[in-house]
């Protein structure tokens, strides 16, 4: 199994460049199969969620290839719109694939999505995005199986219940190849969406407010294929951001949209941090002095849910009581045993509130990544704490941040990949 090992103290000096957006290119690469021919993505990370996607859109014969950071896929040749159980649960981003397979075949087998268990992530808003739209949709209580089927789909107005990304972009793809016009009202702002939106628009579908709470999309007959890059990933950013703010020595982050990390930006000001923004680059310094703060997690433009446990880090090292409340997802917690073991003082009302004490030393450990964005906070707690940090099941973290070993060595971390006796 294998692990990684920090020691922590080093201050973290120079550039680190960020790559595509995870939640984009997890989106994009299904969405080129709502084309014919050839599309090409540029700009998307080498995560391991992307693998999982490859895999899938083998399964349904289209060929597909990286070169760097760009993915060329052919969707011409689709031979059947069935996606395996086992595929069907390596990601959560794999229901995508339903409203791109209901939108241009009228039908789709899959199964319920994976994902980090940061809750029971239900995908009911997705659903009855669809069934608006004149879909049938037959489920199977023991195995999980969706059938999902439409003679045709007829736009409508869909209300969302909540701001979903997901079901947004699920109901943004069923939509684009309908007859006549959907409103999707109360749609998710996240930035990502309008990344998905603008590569809808350049296969020639027509969709306008993207990035506002009403999204209105003319389904069109066909789309063709067309290229797109995928926008810089806000929460990497945002993570080596909270890692300058604890280590920093004139850190620059580079290939930043600082438009899409305000409310991040807004909060370390606010903690006391200084950095500096020159065009798509933020420089950041160690600051010595933390102000605590409260943090309440929000859809887009609130403070993003997916910084929440990132953030929890800092806190940890400001001078008094911070509270920090998730609203987002109802098991986004579980990293703060294990901040706790290393000597935070971090005290969790519930599944989702959490007060803060700080400052707090903390001391390296021997830890497991709970989550994705859980296992990116205890790669930060490893990197100031005294000692050595070995964290197990470090899976979770490769699948959502690119080279971030390489990344992070490069400016300095004591950091490793090593392999457990086991
Ligand atoms: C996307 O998940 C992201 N994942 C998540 O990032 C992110 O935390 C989330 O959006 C919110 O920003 C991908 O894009 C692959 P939602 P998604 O639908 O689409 C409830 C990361 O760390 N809900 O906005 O699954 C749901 O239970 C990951 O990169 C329903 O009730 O999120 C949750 O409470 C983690 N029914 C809330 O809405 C539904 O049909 C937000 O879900 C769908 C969602």
């Amino acid at each position: 199994m294998k692990q990684i090992k920090i020691n922590g103290g080093k201050p973290l000096s120079g550039e680190i460049h960020i790559g595509g957006a995870k939640n984009s290119a997890v989106a994009l690469i299904p969405a080129a199969l709502l084309a014919d021919g050839i599309s090409v993505i540029n700009n998307v990370p080498n995560i391991t969620d992307k693998d999982a996607l490859f895999e899938i859109v083998k399964s349904l014969n289209c060929e597909v290839k990286m070169d760097g950071t760009v993915v060329t896929l052919d969707s011409s040749h689709i031979v059947n719109t069935t996606i395996s159980e086992k595929l069907s649960h390596q990601l959560r981003a794999s229901y995508y694939f339903m409203g791109v397979l209901l939108a241009k075949y009228k039908h789709v087998e899959m199964y319920f999505p994976g994902g980090c268990n940061i809750g029971a992530r239900p995908i009911d808003l997705h659903l009855k995005g669809f069934e608006a739209l004149g879909a049938k949709i037959e489920y199977n209580e023991d195995n999980h199986k969706y059938i999902i089927s439409a003679d045709e789909l007829i736009g409508t107005r869909i209300p969302l219940e909540f701001a979903s990304v997901g079901a947004t972009v699920n109901i943004m793809f069923a939509a684009s190849l309908a007859k006549g016009i959907t409103t999707i009202e109360n749609a998710a702002k996240e930035t990502e969406i309008i990344n998905i939106a603008d590569f809808l628009n350049k296969m020639g579908a027509k969709i306008s407010g993207a990035g506002t709470s009403t999204i209105i999309i003319e389904g069109v007959e066909r789309l063709k294929a067309t290229t797109i890059d995928v926008i810089p990933d806000r929460i990497e950013a945002g993570t080596y951001l909270l890692m300058g703010a604890l280590l920093g020595e004139d850190l620059v982050v580079c290939g930043v949209n600082p438009n899409h990390i305000t409310s991040l930006l807004n909060k370390l000001k606010d903690m006391g941090v200084k950095f500096s923004i020159n065009g798509d680059k933020i420089k950041i310094n160690k600051c010595n002095n933390l102000n605590p703060i409260n943090i309440t997690t929000l859809v887009y433009p609130g403070f993003p849910t997916d910084l929440g446990q990132p953030m929890s880090v800092l806190l940890t090292q400001a001078n008094g009581v911070s509270l920090f409340e998730e609203t987002i997802w109802e098991n986004r917690m579980q990293h703060i045993e294990y901040l706790n073991k290393m000597g935070a003082n971090i005290i969790l009302k519930d599944n989702t509130h959490a007060i803060i004490n700080g400052p707090s030393k903390l001391k390296g450990s021997m830890i497991n990544a709970t989550d994705l964005r859980g296992g990116a906070a205890l790669v930060m707690a490893g990197l100031i704490a005294e000692g050595e940090t070995i964290i197990s099941n470090i899976e979770y973290i490769l699948r959502g941040y690119e080279n971030i070993i390489r990344k992070l060595k490069n400016v300095g971390a004591d950091i490793r990949i090593i392999k457990s006796e086991e």
